[in-house]
C-alpha cells in the first residue's frame, strides 16, 4: 500500500528506490488544523506567543491555517491522489487534555480516530507525533519545559492517546526536534514561549528527553497494535571556520545533537556537553534513574535535514552575540560556554526562501554519519523539503521549479547514503500544505500544495506531482 514498486537491486540500477521504500509528506497540528477554540481546545504555547504583538510575522496566527480540522477527508483524499503511502502529523495535546493535566477530552480524541481511520481506508500509513511544540498554555503557566511536571504530564498524555490509537497507529513519534523545543523555546526566544533563560533551556532538554523515555514506556503498554517507535530529532550538520573549527563543531555536536542521541541511544549525557554548559547549570535536574527512563529502544530514527550550520568559537564575546531573534531562529544566534562562544555564520548560497543554504551533501553526510554511530539503527527521513515564494501561473497552476529541483537533490543524496548502506526506510516531504510557519507566519510556503490563505483552496504544485510520480514508481522522475 504504502510502498514503491521499484526494483530492490537499486545499487545497480540508478535512482531507483527499494521496494518497501516509504513514500510520505509530514504537517503538524498547530500549522495546519486551525479552529484552534472548537471541540474543548484550550491554547498551546503557540497560540498565546502568536497573538503577542512582535513575534510572528504579519501577526499571523494558527487560528484558521489550513482549515485542515474541518478539510481532513478532502486533504486525505489529495494525500490519496498523490500515492502517498504515509501521513506524519502530529497530535495536539491541548486537543487532548487542553490543561495538560486535567480531564480527557473526548471530542479531541475523536477527531484524530476518525483521521486514523480514514487514513487506513486510503491505504495511507499514520505517522503520528505526540509533541510537535504546542504545549498546553497551562502547562506553561506552571513552568513549562524547564520543570519536571511537564515530563510527567507528558506521560500521562501518552497514556490516552495511547490506549485511544495504539490499535491502529503505524508509527509514534513521541517528540519533533526537542532542539527547537528548549533552545528557541527558552533560550534564544524566537519560538514560544519565547524565553531568553539559558540555563532554563538546558533543563527543558532534560524534561524533554526524559518525556521521551517516559512516553515510550506508556505508548508501549497501552497500545494494543503493533506500532512501531520513534524519535524525531534535527540533526545539526556544522562546518567550522577560523582557527578553532574543530572545536566549535564539537561543541555543536554535544548541544545540538548528542544532547539527543546520547541519553535516548547511549543513556547518557555526553561528558565534553556537561563541561562545556559547566557556567551554565550543574544539570542537578538529571535525578536518579532518569537515564534509564530515557534509553528506551526505538524502531526507527527521525531525521529532519534541511541545511549546514557554519560555526566559529570566539574566546570573549563574538560579534554577534546580541543580535537580533529572528536571523538567531534559523542559526544566526551565539551559544555561550564556560570559556568563549560559539557563533553561527552566515552560510554560503544558494538559498532557499528561508535564507538556509541548500546543501544536499550535508544530508547524505548526515545519513552516514548516524550510520557509523548507531550501527544498526533503521532510519527515517521525517522532515525535507524547501520554502520558495511560488507565483501561481495564469492558467492557476503552481510551477515551482527550484523546490522541485532541491527535493530531487535531496533524494539523489538519500539514495547515495542507501547506496553505502544506510538502513533508510523512508522519507517524508515537509510540507503537504503550505502552511503556518511558526515566528514566519504564512508569508513562506513548504507545501506541495499551494493553499491560498484567503479561500483555503488547495493547487498541487508541480513538485507535488513530480513527487507523485516517485511516490507511486519508486523511481526518482527528471
Ligand atoms: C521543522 C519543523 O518540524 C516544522 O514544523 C517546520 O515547519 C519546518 N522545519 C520548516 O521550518
Amino acid at each position: 500500500m504504502s510502498t514503491s514498486t521499484g526494483n530492490a537491486d537499486y545499487r545497480d540500477s540508478g535512482l531507483v528506490f527499494p521496494e518497501g521504500f516509504t513514500f510520505g509528506s509530514a504537517t503538524a497540528s498547530y500549522q495546519v488544523e486551525g479552529a484552534a477554540a472548537e471541540d474543548g481546545r484550550l491554547p498551546s504555547i503557540w497560540d498565546t506567543f502568536s497573538k503577542t504583538p512582535g513575534k510572528v510575522w504579519n501577526g499571523d496566527t494558527g487560528d484558521v491555517a489550513c482549515d485542515h480540522y474541518h478539510r481532513w477527508e478532502a486533504d486525505l483524499d489529495l494525500m490519496s491522489g498523490l500515492g502517498l503511502g504515509a501521513y506524519r502529523f502530529s497530535i495536539a495535546w491541548p486537543r487532548i487534555m487542553p490543561t495538560g493535566t486535567g480531564p480527557v477530552n473526548q471530542a479531541g480524541l475523536d477527531f484524530y480516530s476518525r483521521l486514523v481511520d480514514g487514513l487506513l481506508e486510503r491505504g495511507i500509513r499514520p505517522v503520528a507525533t505526540l509533541y510537535h511544540w504546542d504545549l498546553p498554555q497551562t502547562l506553561e503557566d506552571a513552568g513549562g519545559w524547564p520543570v519536571r511536571a511537564t515530563a510527567d504530564a507528558f506521560e500521562r498524555y501518552a497514556e490516552v492517546v495511547g490506549a485511544a490509537l495504539g490499535d491502529r497507529i503505524h508509527t509514534w513519534t513521541t517528540l519533533n526536534e526537542p532542539w527547537c523545543s528548549a533552545y528557541l523555546g527558552y533560550g534564544q526566544g524566537g519560538h514560544a514561549p519565547g524565553r531568553h533563560e539559558p540555563a532554563a533551556a538546558l533543563a527543558a532538554v532534560h524534561h524533554l528527553n526524559l518525556a521521551h523515555g517516559r512516553a515510550l514506556q506508556a505508548l508501549r503498554a497501552t497500545s494494543t497494535g503493533d506500532p512501531e517507535y520513534s524519535v524525531t530529532l534535527n540533526f545539526h550538520v556544522p562546518r567550522g571556520r577560523g582557527d578553532q573549527a574543530a572545536e566549535a563543531i564539537r561543541r555543536v555536536d554535544a548541544l545540538a545533537n548528542r544532547a539527543f542521541t546520547g541519553p535516548m541511544l547511549r543513556g547518557e549525557y555526553p561528558a565534553d556537553l556537561l563541561e562545556d554548559t559547566a557556567s551554565v547549570t550543574d544539570w542537578s535536574f538529571v535525578k536518579d534513574g532518569d537515564l534509564g527512563a530515557i534509553h528506551q529502544p526505538i524502531d526507527v530514527l527521525g531525521v529532519n535535514y534541511y541545511s549546514t550550520v557554519t560555526v566559529q568559537m570566539w574566546d570573549g564575546v563574538s560579534p554577534k552575540q546580541n543580535n537580533d531573534g529572528h536571523k538567531a531562529a534559523d542559526g544566526g544566534t551565539a551559544w555561550p560556554g564556560s570559556d568563549g562562544v560559539v557563533e553561527f555564520l552566515e552560510q554560503p548560497g544558494p538559498y532557499t526562501a528561508m535564507g538556509w543554504n541548500i546543501a544536499p551533501e550535508g544530508l547524505e553526510e548526515l545519513l552516514l554519519s548516524l550510520r557509523d554511530q548507531f550501527p544498526g539503527q533503521a532510519l527515517m527521513v521525517t522532515e525535507n523539503g524547501a520554502a520558495f515564494d511560488d507565483v501561481v501561473a495564469e492558467d492557476g497552476s503552481v510551477p515551482d521549479p527550484d523546490r522541485l529541483d532541491y527535493l530531487r537533490r535531496h533524494f539523489t543524496a538519500a539514495h547515495r547514503a542507501m547506496a553505502q548502506g544506510v538502513d533508510l526506510r523512508g522519507y517524508f516531504v515537509w510540507s503537504l500544505l503550505d502552511n503556518f510557519e511558526w515566528g514566519y507566519g504564512y508569508s513562506k510556503r513548504f507545501g506541495i500544495v499551494r493553499v491560498d490563505f484567503d479561500s483555503l483552496e488547495r493547487t498541487v504544485k508541480d513538485s507535488g506531482r513530480w513527487y507523485s510520480e516517485l511516490a507511486r514508481t519508486g523511481v526518482l522522475p527528471d
